[in-house]
């Protein structure tokens, strides 16, 4: 598939099949993320694949009962390690965000790629998840995904954006 046919047609996808992910697939779609570029490549992440019912079902709880997250036969629950350090003096600790985003982006177009929907859940509660999961203190949740193959004909073109004009300037802001 062309790349910005795939750019242009992910949507969030909050309805699934209960069809299972061939592993091939899935390892695919991990893999994407894998390759992410990083802050002097330090790849502060690790993502959790979720695929056990009642966990899944406690995940959605977790992310304010939006339940459709555990009608997915997959859920991605991406972490990132805080990196202590300055990394160009600008977001510190935080810069983990911003690796784990991108390697996130990359899992999240994979997965539009091989057919899967996929929906980034940024509303959960981080230490709810955390207990569930069993991660480490020093550790946190940037992002969730359920991921499987959508109900119905969900992939089309993107909903209102603004327009070029109103998000690009030249030369100055
Ligand atoms: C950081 C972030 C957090 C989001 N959190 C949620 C969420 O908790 N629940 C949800 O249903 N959608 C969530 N979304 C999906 C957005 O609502 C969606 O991307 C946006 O409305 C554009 O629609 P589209 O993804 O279909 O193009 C989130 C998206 C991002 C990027």
């Amino acid at each position: 598939m062309d790349f910005y046919e795939v750019i242009r047609t992910r949507r969030s996808i909050r309805s699934y099949k209960p069809d299972p992910i061939p592993d091939d697939v899935l390892m695919r779609v991990l893999d994407a993320a894998r390759i992410a570029p990083s802050g002097r490549n330090l790849q502060p992440w690790k993502f959790i694949v979720v695929r056990d019912a009642e966990l899944k079902r406690r995940l959605a709880i977790a992310c304010h009962g939006q339940m459709f997250i555990a009608e997915a036969p997959v859920v991605i629950v991406a972490c990132g390690y805080n990196i202590h350090g300055n990394r160009g003096e600008y977001m510190g600790d935080l810069s983990m965000l911003v690796d784990v985003s991108i390697a996130f982006t990359h899992l999240i177009l994979a997965a539009r790629a091989e057919g899967l929907g996929t929906c980034w859940i940024g509303s959960f509660s981080n230490e709810e998840v955390k207990r569930i999961l069993g991660i480490p203190e020093d550790v946190n949740v940037v992002a969730i995904t359920p991921l499987g193959y959508p109900r119905g004909k969900s992939f089309r073109e993107p909903g209102p954006r603004k327009s070029l004009q109103e998000i690009v300037s030249f030369d100055k802001y």
